[in-house]
C-alpha cells in the first residue's frame, strides 16, 4: 500500500479527489483547507462527521459512493489517553471556535468533563458552538462559550489550543494563572520545535505541554482502520516516527 501526499490546487479539490479515485486510490485523508469542501463533496457521512461538520477521511466504496468520516476527535482523545490525561470530571478549556474545535467537541463531551469552556477571539462563534452542542453534553457537564477576556480569574486542568494562531507562531491573549497546578496543555499543532503555545504553557507551570503529533498519528491510524479493517499498532509508530 502507498500512502503519499497529494497537493490539490485550491480551486481543484473535487477534481483531485475524482482523479485519485480513477487512478485506483482507495481513500484519502484530507487536511487544511479542504475539510469543509470534503464535507460538501461526499455522498454519505458518518454520524461523527455529520456532527463535526467537517471531513478528514474519504472512503471510496465499490458501488461508487464516497463516504466522509472524521477521525480527528477520536485521534485527540486517544492521544490524551495515551498521555494519561484525565478527562472525566475535570475543567477543560478549548481555544478557538473553528472547524478544528467543532471536530473534537463530540468526543470530548463523551468523556464527561465537569466544565468545557470554548474561548475565541470572535466570542460569538464560541457561544454559538456551545449552543450547537448543548444537546450532546451530559447534565453534569457545563458547556459554554466566551471571549479570551472572560477567562480572567478562571483556571483549568486541561487547555487545548485549536486556533490556527499557532501555525503563524501567534498566541491568543491568555491571562496568567489559567492553568491549575498540575495542569496539562495540548497544542493541536506540531512541529520540529515546541510551538509558541507549548512554550507559553511551560512558562506558566504546565505539568505537561504536548503537541498534536500524537493526534495526527491516531487520526491516521483510525482512518487506516476504516479503509483496511486493521488497527495499526500506534505504540510502535510513536517510537519510530519521532
Ligand atoms: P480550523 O479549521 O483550523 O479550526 P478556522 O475554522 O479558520 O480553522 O478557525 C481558526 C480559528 O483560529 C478561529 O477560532 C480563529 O478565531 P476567529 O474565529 O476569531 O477568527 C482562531 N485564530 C486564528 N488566528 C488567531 C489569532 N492570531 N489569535 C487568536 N485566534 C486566532
Amino acid at each position: 500500500m502507498d500512502y503519499v501526499r497529494l497537493l490539490a490546487p485550491l480551486d481543484g479539490f473535487r477534481q483531485a479527489v475524482l482523479d485519485f479515485r480513477a487512478e485506483g486510490g482507495k481513500g484519502l485523508n484530507v487536511t487544511v483547507p479542504f475539510k469543509l469542501e470534503a464535507f460538501a463533496l461526499v455522498d454519505c457521512l458518518s454520524s461523527r462527521a455529520q456532527r463535526a461538520g467537517a471531513v478528514n477521511t474519504l472512503i471510496f466504496h465499490s458501488d461508487g459512493r464516497i463516504e466522509g468520516d472524521n477521525t480527528d476527535g477520536f485521534g485527540l482523545v486517544r492521544d490524551l489517553r495515551h498521555h494519561n490525561v484525565t478527562l472525566a470530571n475535570v475543567d477543560i478549556l478549548l481555544l478557538g471556535a473553528g472547524g478544528a474545535v467543532r471536530g473534537v467537541l463530540t468526543p470530548l463531551l463523551a468523556e464527561h468533563p465537569a466544565h468545557l469552556v470554548i474561548a475565541n477571539r470572535t466570542a460569538g462563534r464560541a457561544v454559538q458552538l456551545a449552543q450547537d452542542f448543548a444537546g450532546l453534553r451530559d447534565p453534569n457537564t457545563c458547556l459554554r462559550g466566551c471571549s479570551y477576556a472572560d477567562l480572567s480569574g478562571q483556571s483549568f486542568d486541561l487547555i487545548i489550543n485549536a486556533t490556527s494562531a499557532s501555525l503563524s507562531g501567534e498566541l491568543p491573549p491568555l491571562p496568567d494563572n489559567l492553568l491549575k497546578p498540575g495542569g496539562v496543555a495540548y497544542d493541536m499543532a506540531y512541529g520540529k520545535e515546541p510551538t509558541t503555545f507549548q512554550r507559553w504553557a511551560k512558562a506558566h507551570g504546565a505539568a505537561k505541554a504536548l503537541d498534536g503529533f500524537g493526534m495526527l498519528l491516531e487520526q491516521a491510524a483510525e482512518s487506516f482502520y476504516l479503509w483496511r479493517g486493521i488497527r495499526p499498532d500506534t505504540q510502535a509508530l510513536r517510537i519510530n516516527m519521532r
